[in-house]
């Protein structure tokens, strides 16, 4: 269809809305309560346009214009909201950059958001990123004529421990509301009286923990405020590093933002492909760890105490400790989050030492990439029309997978993709989105996802996948039905019914997929388990599974914490003391997640990039840098010493080229290439003990005590 905005003419499907009409056009709209994951809710009133259609006589001609010898346009009498208004074919759309009109009903409509807005701007922690204060400059008349005493409403008012609204600020765009209405589907805020006293608020009980955090980066203004990162620092002074969180496997697009060396923010960057614009709230609210009680030096025991020392002088106490041992008696265990280039040094250096006590954790001992139907991505998950999650607790291990099928539940519509603009996949005005449960189906332990599914069936351990198989009872019946009836029908595997499975499980799993027709999508047990699981990370022949790390004659130990110690020589790196640690012989500083450059491959086998924020982190170096200080101490030339030498190494072995990366990360099928016994069960859980929160710990002593709870504000400023 052709649609005319501002005097260009542009194709674009049928369906667009008005709003991306114009965008796609290359023009501007200011809107407020739009957004391109949200429905469209016509609330701000601020994405005004004047349109105009062409109308047909009768006999199904057009009623044209005697003047131009063209189609006539009929133009609507007012202004118009184009987020809720379609373009049709030959629609002419007027913005403010050709329209008087639209101009001045654009300013009077920002006069009036702004009437009662406190203009906190000086303090507000949006200032520098608020969509309200730049609208106002570029639409706003610039000068306001209301000198009277505005309204005044609770400010720093908790909606949870996380969340903090401000409600002067709140300029009733329903983003939020609608957030959680249609995103992970729980009506916990609305609109509470009308006109001038509408606020927002919760039921009692607070917003429930899971995605909450999304809502402080869709509002719109400084209303909803992030409690771990408030009063941190403002927008231009932040640090923004983009990069991918690494706390569970779908490796969550973020941006990290640091201030003076300190992890202050993250926030959620948008990836269509994988999590769209949300992140959970471990990924956004975890993080204080990053930057509290780090250790910056490497630490070796003398006379039974930890001491601080300098890289060289733990260099000496590693070759001192492996005095009279041979290299090949040092176990290397390294944890599953690690990049695919610190593996593939890791690899490499235990190749070089002849060791065979090699491990990553966590990981399951069976390989389920060669599939009959392929491996599902969460698009996929997202547009299917149905799904079977076995044996899996989303909220533990892969929390937007769970918001992805909750997706797939209401009607699986992705947004178009537009360079522009505020794409909105459904013109429809829904609210409450209907779900349609009969699509998924649950089998094993009860979850958070029970809620939503309309087959459930208890069954626990790996033989839920035989039982589902070979149905005996009547909502497993009903679980296989649904995926032997559906045309694109997902079956998505977690820790329960993959602690334990033995090959015997892929060959069923198998069979089950070319009964179906399902695609698999078996959860990792760690952020980058899929990679590791391509380099000879196992056990090698004789050799001790990290799940016996206390049998070593010897053990490296990266950022995990098994509470024990080797026999002989104990060498742990990580970012922090844990309890292992403290049992150590030599601890060597390590970065965070959030601190190193590399690659890591995601549930869905996307290759995705980490970078590193501008942290400080004193003298505390990622694996690659820690190995080739480890090969020193050992006498042995270090086979990779840097970035560079593990990605041209990852290359000759994977056959992949590492390093810009598209900022949506690539699928790149990589195949397991050992399987081992790991002997242990590993239990999924999200929030470790180091992220644990404590808010009042987080907020440094020289700001409290905040108004939070209770105080009641005086005048309604801060
Ligand atoms: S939301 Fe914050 S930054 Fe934006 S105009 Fe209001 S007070 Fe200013
Ligand atoms: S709190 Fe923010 S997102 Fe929610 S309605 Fe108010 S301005 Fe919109
Ligand atoms: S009415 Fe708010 S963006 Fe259109």
């Amino acid at each position: 269809m052709k649609v005319n905005v501002d005097g260009v003419e542009l194709e674009l499907p049928a369906g667009t809305s008005a709003i991306d009409a114009v965008f796609e056009a290359g023009g501007d709209v200011p809107y407020f309560c739009a957004h391109k994951y949200l429905s469209p809710v016509g609330a701000c009133r601020m994405c005004l346009v004047e349109s105009g259609s062409p109308r047909k006589e009768k006999d199904g001609s057009f009623v044209m214009d005697d003047a131009t010898g063209q189609p006539k346009i009929f133009w609507f009498p007012k202004p118009m909201a184009s987020c809720t208004m379609q373009a049709t074919d030959g629609m002419h759309i007027k913005t403010a950059r050709s329209s008087e009109v639209v101009a001045k009903a654009q300013a009077g409509m920002m006069e009036f958001t702004l009437l009662n807005h406190p203009l906190d701007c000086p303090t507000c922690d949006k200032g520098g990123a608020c969509e309200l204060q730049d609208r106002a400059f570029e639409y706003g008349y610039g000068a306001s004529r209301f000198g009277f005493d505005r309204r005044h409403a609770d400010k720093h008012y908790p909606l949870s421990d996380f969340v903090i609204l401000d409600q002067e600020r709140c300029i009733h765009c329903k983003r939020c509301v609608r957030y959680f209405e249609e995103v992970p589907g729980q009506e916990v805020l609305d609109f509470i009286e009308r006109g001038g006293h509408t606020f927002i608020d919760t039921e009692e009980g607070g917003l429930p923990t899971g995605f909450q955090g999304n809502i402080t980066d869709i509002c719109p203004v400084g209303a909803l405020l992030d409690n771990v990162a408030r009063f941190r620092g403002r927008n231009w002074e932040y640090d923004h590093t983009p990069t991918t969180c690494t706390l569970c496997p779908v490796g969550c697009s973020i941006t990290v933002d640091a201030r003076n060396g300190r992890l202050e923010r993250i926030v959620a960057r948008e990836n269509r492909e994988v999590n769209e614009a949300w992140i959970c709230d471990a990924g956004r609210f975890g993080h204080a760890f990053a930057s509290e009680r780090r250790l910056t030096v490497p630490l070796v025991r003398v006379n039974g105490e930890l001491q601080e020392t300098s890289w060289d002088g733990a260099i000496a106490a590693i070759r001192a400790g492996m005095a009279g041992r041979n290299a090949a008696d040092l176990a290397l265990y390294l944890n599953a989050d690690s990049t695919l280039e610190e593996g593939v040094a890791l690899e490499a250096l235990a190749d070089a030492m002849g060791t065979r006590h090699v491990d990553h954790w966590p990981r399951y001992e069976v390989a389920l990439d060669a599939m009959p139907n392929g491996a599902a991505t969460l698009s996929d998950v997202a547009t299917a029309d149905a799904v079977v999650v076995v044996g899996a607790d989303l909220g533990e291990e892969a929390p937007i997978l769970e918001l992805r099928i909750l997706e797939m539940l209401r009607g699986g519509l992705l947004p178009p993709e537009y360079t522009h603009g505020t794409a909105i996949a459904d013109l429809r005005l829904v609210e409450r989105p209907a779900r349609d449960p009969q699509k998924l189906a649950v089998v094993g332990k009860e979850s958070r996802l029970w809620g939503h599914a309309g087959i459930r069936a208890s069954s626990n351990g790996h033989n839920a996948l035989e039982r589902l198989s070979q149905p005996d009872t009547a909502e497993l019946q009903a679980a296989l039905k649904l995926l032997t009836d559906s045309e694109k029908a997902i079956i998505v595997l977690g820790a329960d019914v993959l602690n334990g499975a033995s090959g015997s499980f892929a060959a069923q799993l198998s069979d089950l997929a070319t009964r179906t027709g399902a695609k698999v999508m078996a959860i990792p047990a760690g952020a980058n388990s899929k990679g590791l699981a391509a380099l000879n990370l196992v056990p090698r022949e004789g050799g001790l599974p990290y799940a016996r790390v206390a049998e070593a004659p010897a053990a490296f130990i990266s950022r995990l914490d098994p509470g024990v110690r080797a026999r002989g020589l104990t060498i742990v790196h990580d970012s922090h003391l844990t309890a292992t640690a403290r049992l150590a012989d030599v601890v060597l500083p390590a970065v965070t997640g959030y601190e190193k450059r590399g690659t890591t491959v995601n549930l869905e086998g996307r290759l995705l990039e980490l970078e590193q924020a501008a942290l400080s982190a004193g003298e505390a170096a990622d694996l690659i840098r820690t190995l080739s200080a480890v090969s020193e101490a050992l006498g042995l030339r270090a086979p990779v010493r840097g970035l560079k030498g593990a990605r041209d190494l990852a290359a000759q072995r994977l056959g992949i080229k590492l390093g810009g990366l598209p900022e949506r990360g690539v699928i790149h099928p990589l195949r397991t290439a050992h399987v081992a016994p790991t002997e242990q069960v590993y239990t999924p859980q999200l929030w470790t003990e180091r992220m644990q929160p404590s808010i009042q710990t987080l907020i440094p002593a020289n700001l409290q005590p905040l108004p939070m709870l209770g105080a009641a504000p005086v005048g309604g400023d801060d």
